[in-house]
């Protein structure tokens, strides 16, 4: 019987298990091997077999029942590229194939593991929304929902202190998060990484809302910086090559605007929360669309792509013209121009 192997690689997101399910219950008459914690599963050793009873119900559970990891890399894990490893280890189980499901990390791997002979697949996820080729990617919906609902509840406990609220969410390098959400919270202020913000031209609007409404709320991507400077970075991994986890930029801000306003200001840091809980179905639905196209791929050998959804279609593309690009918004979006029209302040010196 064909044999196929899936892992889930990278930060979890919302709408994992519906893909696993939706692709192990269309992947008919294979057997489907899930491998534990990503990459590394691959590099343990470590597999459990999956089918119906296993992925039975699975589809509105947060996280991912096969584990994950986060930055470990088979091309450079503890000193040592591990490639050949892991595709001996693939060809032992006897794998037709390999269907990754990640970001633009797991992309990059899944390509480089296609080009060194192990058939794979990639299916896109992330909350960031920053895969090339892919307009809504699996997870962003329900942190969408989560980044608005905590806008909601700063809005009030905003008006009842007469604060200035930061609330700072996830993203990296891109800003959909924070746009989205932003405009759907109803912040008065966004600040996004692609579009460098003007301390000065934040504190006006914060004082402008503030003297009309008692209260001002902005919504800040953690990667977003100052014009002409730097993003911050939270933490650091030892080892790693460069810093790796963006934020931090919430608590900056809060005591610039506080020293300049006078007034209180308060800054919650969303965090992981916007990577947790229940799916929305729209991505629990996206999910089981994006594991029955897997496993269709699968079955005709359709190797070396991964799944794409633009213009509302599911279609593929090369997953080495995926690899290593980052889709950030644009400085040309409708968003953009919908968040100025209603008098959404992007942090620009101008606005
Ligand atoms: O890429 C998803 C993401 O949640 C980013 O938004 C965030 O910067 C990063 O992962 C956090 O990574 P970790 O889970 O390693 O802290």
């Amino acid at each position: 019987m064909k044999r196929i192997g899936v892992l889930t690689g990278g930060g979890d997101a919302p709408g994992l298990n519906a893909v696993i399910r939706g692709l192990t219950l269309a992947l008919e008459g294979v057997e489907v091997l899930g491998i534990e914690d990503g990459y590394l599963g691959l590099i343990e050793r470590r597999t459990r077999p999956l089918g119906r009873a296993a992925v039975a119900g699975i589809e509105a559970d947060g996280g991912t029942m096969l584990g994950t990891t986060n930055r470990v890399s088979p091309l450079n894990y503890r000193d040592r590229d591990w490639s050949a490893d892991v595709i001996s280890y693939a060809r032992e189980l006897g794998l037709a194939g390999l269907v990754a499901i990640g970001g633009d990390g797991t992309m990059a791997i899944a390509s480089a593991l296609h080009m060194r002979g192990l058939p794979t697949l990639g299916l896109p996820k992330t909350i960031d929304n920053d895969i090339a080729c892919v307009e809504r990617s699996l997870g962003f919906d329900t942190a969408v929902a989560t980044v608005t609902e905590a806008l909601e509840r700063s809005h009030t406990t905003g008006a009842s202190h007469g604060r200035v609220m930061l609330v700072e969410t996830m993203g990296r390098t891109a800003g959909w998060l924070a746009l989205e959400a932003g405009l759907a919270g109803a912040a008065d202020i966004i600040l996004l990484p692609e579009i460098g913000f003007d301390l000065d031209a934040v504190a006006a609007v914060c004082s402008a809302r503030t003297a009309h409404r008692g209260s001002a709320l902005i919504c800040v991507a953690e990667g977003a910086k100052p014009r002409g400077g730097e993003m911050t970075f939270r933490g650091v991994v030892p080892g790693a090559p460069e810093p790796q986890r963006l934020g931090g930029v919430a608590e900056k801000l809060a005591t610039d605007l506080a020293a300049r306003l006078q007034c209180e200001v308060r800054a919650t840091v969303l965090g992981h929360v916007q990577r947790g809980g229940t799916p929305s179905p729209g991505d629990r639905l996206l999910g089981t669309l994006l594991g029955e196209t897997g496993a269709t791929m699968a079955l005709a050998d359709l190797w070396g792509s991964m799944v794409t959804f633009e213009g509302g279609r599911i279609g593929a593309v090369p997953l080495a013209d995926v690899a290593g690009r980052t889709r950030r918004v644009p400085l040309s979006h409708h968003l953009l121009d919908c968040a100025r029209h209603i008098g959404v302040s992007l942090g620009e010196a101008d606005a």
